[in-house]
């Protein structure tokens, strides 16, 4: 596992935003689609600005992406202020050229007999494609990536699962209280991210530094699932200062 420093956030999302923008345009190159697993959250909000002002300014086109969201809260109606799809319309799809078939995040308004299989042709569709080339994560107090929470096992499959009380208190502020909270979600299971030929962990802040420390110091563990990605063999963790503080 890499672990990148950099002096804030700022500055190290133009660096993985270069990094993106530089695999576009290779698979451009070689007439290939970019297949890239994309994060919600605060983490990832100035790297999908600058991949914005990447297209506006720079020409960079997402005509070739084909893009893979990690989750989405269960249930969720696509339209409702707190849903992934709108995070993404916001911060991203809305802004650049990706063609809307092309983006896909998981969907939150199945019914529960029927997720199951969605969950399958959502990996389906990823293997058809080759895999993902880029995943791009945050990190969860806790150690969570996507929504495999503590206990999620290394081969887990994308599925329903069950938020830990901490992933909700986090969300709470955005649903205005717990009681308004998602007790599930969607997530791609830690088996698919782990099958990322290139994966890069955001992490910015005081707050991410335990964690961040358990995750690429201590051992391999399912009780914290970020700590998987020592066994990838491209996966790099991209801290701003705070947020390596802790790394000895
Ligand atoms: C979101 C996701 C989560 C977040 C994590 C960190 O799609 O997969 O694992 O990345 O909860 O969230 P922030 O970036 O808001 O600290």
């Amino acid at each position: 596992i890499g672990t990148v420093v950099y002096e804030n956030s700022t500055t190290a999302s133009k660096a993985v935003a270069q990094e993106i923008a530089d695999l576009i345009r290779v698979k451009q190159a070689q007439k290939q689609p970019c297949i890239l697993g994309l994060a919600t959250g605060s983490s990832p909000k100035s790297l999908y600005a600058e991949l914005v002002r990447l297209h506006k300014e720079e020409g960079l086109s997402f005509k070739n992406v084909v893009s893979f969201n990690l989750d989405e809260y269960y249930p969720m109606e696509p339209d409702s202020v707190n849903s992934y799809v709108r995070f993404m319309k916001e911060h991203l799809f809305n802004h650049v050229d990706i063609l809307p078939e092309n983006y896909h995040v998981p969907d939150g308004t199945l019914s529960k007999a029927e997720i199951a299989n969605y969950c399958d042709q959502y990996e389906n569709k990823i293997e058809a494609l080759g895999g993902l080339d880029l995943q791009i994560l945050g990190i969860g107090g806790n150690g969570h990536i996507g929504f495999n929470e503590s206990g999620s096992l290394q081969n887990s499959k994308t599925r329903l699962v069950a938020l830990d009380h901490i992933t909700r208190v986090a969300a709470s502020g955005d649903f205005s209280g717990l009681e308004n909270t998602p007790r599930t979600a969607i997530t791609l299971g830690v088996k698919k991210i782990m099958e990322a030929k290139r994966v890069i962990l955001l992490a910015w802040g005081e707050r991410k530094s335990n964690i961040i420390k358990a995750s690429t110091e201590s051992e391999v563990t399912s009780s914290v699932p970020a700590s998987f990605l020592q066994e990838h063999d491209n996966a790099t963790f991209v801290l701003d200062k705070e947020a390596a503080s802790k790394l000895t």
